[in-house]
C-alpha cells in the first residue's frame, strides 16, 4: 500500500485528479504536491482539501526543468515516499525548443531530465520504496489519426538520442507536436533501462490517454485551442481519441495501486485509440523492447546531468 505518494505538476489538470483521487483512497496518509508556482500551489491544496475534506496535502517546490530545484527538494524530504507520479510536462511552454543552461530544450527539461534526476536522486537516498509512474504518452508509438508518426530513429544510439534532448534532431524549426512523441519516447526507453537496474522498486511508463478538462492546449495557438476545445466534447469522445479527466487520472492511480502493472512496461491505449484499456506498448512498437536501445536513451540522458 501507497501511503505517501509525490506528484509533480500537481497543481493543475491530471496531477491535480490524481491526487484528488489518491486522497479519498484507504490508506493514504499524505500527498506532496510537487510544484512551480507557490501561489497555484496553494490554490490547488485549498481546493483539493475542499473537494476530498482531507488535510494530507503539503506542498513542495520544484520546478522540474531545473537540476538544482529537483536536486533541493529531494533533500528537503525528511522521510522516504511510496510512490511517485512523474507527472509534471506537456508542450513545453511559449519557447519549447529554446535550450536551458543544462543544454537540452526546455520541452525536453521540463518531461525528461527533472524526472530522471528525481528517480535518480530518490532512489541513490534510498528515498523511494515501493513505485515510481511516468506520465507517458501514445505519441511516443505513433497516433497516425492524429498525424503523429511513430519514432523512426536511424541508430537509435547515445549520439541519436542525445540530438532528440538537445533539439539538434528536429533541424532549425523546432515543432512542439511533431518532437513531442521523440521526447517523451526518450523518457521511456530511458525508465525501461532505470527499471532493469533497480528490481526492487517497480518503475513503468503509463500514458494517461487523451484526457479533456487539463491545460495542456494553452501553449498552442488560438485555432488550435479553439479547435481542440469544440473536439474534446464532441467528435475525439466518439471516435475513442478522448476522455475525461477522472479516467486519464484513474490510470496513473491504478498504475500505482494495482500490482499487476508491471516494472518496466510502458501502457497507453490499444493500437487504433486514446480511450478504453491499457496494453503494453511493445506489442505494438518492438523497440521499446530492444535493451540496448533503452540503455543509450539512458546514458544520453545522463550525458546532461552534471
Ligand atoms: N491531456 C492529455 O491528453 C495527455 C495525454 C498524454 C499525456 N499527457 C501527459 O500527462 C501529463 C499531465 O498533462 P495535463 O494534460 O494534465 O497537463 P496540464 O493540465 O497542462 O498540467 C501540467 C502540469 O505540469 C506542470 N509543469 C509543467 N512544467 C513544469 C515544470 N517545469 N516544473 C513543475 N511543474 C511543471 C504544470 O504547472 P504550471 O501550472 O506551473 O504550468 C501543471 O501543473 C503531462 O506530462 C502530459 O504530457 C497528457
Amino acid at each position: 500500500m501507497n501511503k505517501t505518494v509525490l506528484i509533480t505538476g500537481a497543481n493543475a489538470g491530471i496531477g491535480k485528479e490524481s491526487a484528488r483521487q489518491l486522497a479519498l483512497k484507504f490508506g493514504t496518509e499524505k500527498i506532496y504536491l510537487a510544484c512551480r508556482n507557490m501561489h497555484k500551489a496553494k490554490a490547488a491544496k485549498l481546493e483539493l482539501e475542499e473537494s476530498t475534506g482531507k488535510s494530507i496535502f503539503e506542498i513542495i517546490i520544484m520546478d522540474v526543468s531545473n537540476i538544482d530545484s529537483v536536486r533541493s527538494a529531494v533533500q528537503e524530504l525528511e522521510t522516504p515516499i511510496d510512490a511517485l507520479i512523474m507527472n509534471a510536462g506537456g508542450m513545453g511552454g511559449k519557447t519549447p525548443g529554446a535550450k536551458t543552461e543544462d543544454g537540452v530544450t526546455n520541452m525536453f527539461a521540463s518531461n525528461v531530465l527533472g524526472h530522471i534526476v528525481l528517480l535518480d536522486e530518490l532512489l541513490k537516498a534510498k528515498k523511494l520504496n515501493n513505485v515510481a509512474l511516468f506520465a507517458g504518452t501514445e505519441a511516443a508509438r505513433g497516433i497516425p489519426k492524429m498525424k503523429m508518426k511513430r519514432p523512426s530513429l536511424l541508430t537509435s544510439s547515445v549520439e541519436e538520442f542525445e540530438s532528440i534532448a538537445d533539439g539538434s534532431y528536429f533541424g532549425d524549426k523546432f515543432n512542439a507536436m511533431s518532437s513531442y512523441g521523440l521526447v517523451k519516447y526518450t523518457a521511456i526507453m530511458s525508465l525501461l533501462s532505470s527499471a532493469r537496474k533497480h528490481p526492487n522498486v517497480r518503475i513503468l511508463s503509463m500514458s494517461p490517454g487523451g484526457t479533456s478538462g487539463t491545460e495542456v492546449a494553452n501553449d498552442m495557438s488560438f485555432i488550435l485551442r479553439l479547435m481542440m476545445k469544440m473536439m474534446s466534447k464532441t467528435l475525439m469522445p466518439l471516435m475513442g481519441m478522448m476522455h475525461k479527466l477522472e479516467t486519464g487520472a484513474k490510470r496513473f492511480v491504478d498504475g500505482i495501486s494495482d500490482e499487476t502493472y508491471e516494472t518496466g512496461i510502458f501502457y497507453a491505449s490499444k493500437e487504433k485509440v486514446l480511450t478504453g484499456q491499457v496494453v503494453d506498448q511493445a506489442t505494438i512498437f518492438v523497440d521499446l523492447e530492444n535493451e540496448s536501445y533503452q540503455d543509450n536513451a539512458y546514458d544520453a540522458i545522463h550525458k546532461f546531468i552534471r
